[in-house]
């Protein structure tokens, strides 16, 4: 792939409308998103930034300006929302020259069936599996026309794995793990290159969120099983530019173990462990 860094200055004016990159992504309210955002800026590119709390949004939009001499478009959307969604899809399609699309929102939960709040448990099956194939979708028209992109679907770890309180969790992750794989074999010739990152435990807002906030992961996790969530995103965008063409992305080795041990058999007693000797 050509040099992903802006050879062209910024100008006043709307994003995607001259020869300049861009790079979208979902959830860069915080987290993951809001890294990704900061480096594709590092790289002097344009940005479209999506969530639903614009004022987190505005605040990333001025540093980012600021800092980087880069112009920032966000877009308020709550992607459980069809309409919503749709208008992000729409403006995704349009970026010409839209170098990265990260699908990075999402939620986890903390119940277990059949005692959920089973709204919630379809608000997450939206967010993270229509929202980012529609959202992958979009990305693509404009990638495959241009024959380059790269597109990051974060899954995680845990959707390698089954374990309690987390039926739609895992369920959805295993789906960007596999949709993310199925998509890059579709994908063979045109030069654009898909990514499915899975990171273990990794501390963002995601375990302060309203749906996890009374989980007790952050005091029960052992400290070393928590990765730096700089790192996931550095170890992301190496290999995803790399010649070779791996998909799925598990950033540490003790998380490529766990990876592994989700299908291997003889690791079926690390399994059991994991769900809490429930599921083999
Ligand atoms: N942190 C971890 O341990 C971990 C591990 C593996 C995978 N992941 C995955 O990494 C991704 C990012 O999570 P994070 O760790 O960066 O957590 P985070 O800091 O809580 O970020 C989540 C982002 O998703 C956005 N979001 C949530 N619901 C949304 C909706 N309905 N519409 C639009 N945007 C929405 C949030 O923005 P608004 O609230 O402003 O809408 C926020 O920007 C998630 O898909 C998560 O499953 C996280």
């Amino acid at each position: 792939m050509a040099d992903s860094s802006n050879p062209i200055p910024a100008e006043e004016g709307p994003i995607g409308e001259n020869d300049r990159l861009v790079s979208a992504v979902s959830g860069a309210s915080s987290g993951f998103g809001a890294i990704y955002a900061r480096r594709f800026a590092e790289m002097g590119h344009d940005l479209l930034l999506v969530a639903r709390r614009q004022d987190r949004l505005d605040s990333l939009a001025a540093e980012l300006r600021e800092k980087y001499s880069v112009r920032v478009e966000t877009l308020r959307a709550d992607l459980s929302k069809p309409e919503d969604l749709l208008r992000t899809e729409e403006r995704v399609a349009s970026l010409r020259n839209l170098e990265y699309m990260v699908n990075s929102a999402g939620f986890g939960g903390n119940r277990q069936f059949p005692d959920v709040d089973i709204d919630l448990e379809t608000r997450m099956i939206q967010v993270h599996c229509i929202a980012a194939m529609r959202l992958s979708r979009a990305a693509l028209l404009p990638m495959v026309a241009r024959k380059r992109g790269r597109l990051i679907n974060i899954a995680s770890a845990a959707g390698y794995l089954a374990g309690w309180g987390a039926a739609d969790y895992t369920g959805t992750k295993a789906y960007i793990l596999t949709f993310s794989r199925s998509l890059q074999a579709d994908l063979r010739g045109t030069g654009v290159r898909v990514q499915a990152l899975a990171p273990g435990f990794v501390r963002t807002e995601f375990h302060d969120s309203e749906t996890m906030k009374n989980s007790g992961v952050k005091e029960r996790i052992w400290k070393p099983l928590w990765c730096p969530a700089e790192k996931v995103v550095s170890v992301s965008l190496r290999q995803i530019n790399r010649p070779v063409r791996t998909v799925a992305c598990v950033p540490t080795l003790l998380y490529k173990l766990v990876a592994w041990g989700g299908s291997a058999w003889c690791l079926a007693p690390f399994r059991v462990l994991f769900s809490g000797g429930r599921v083999r």
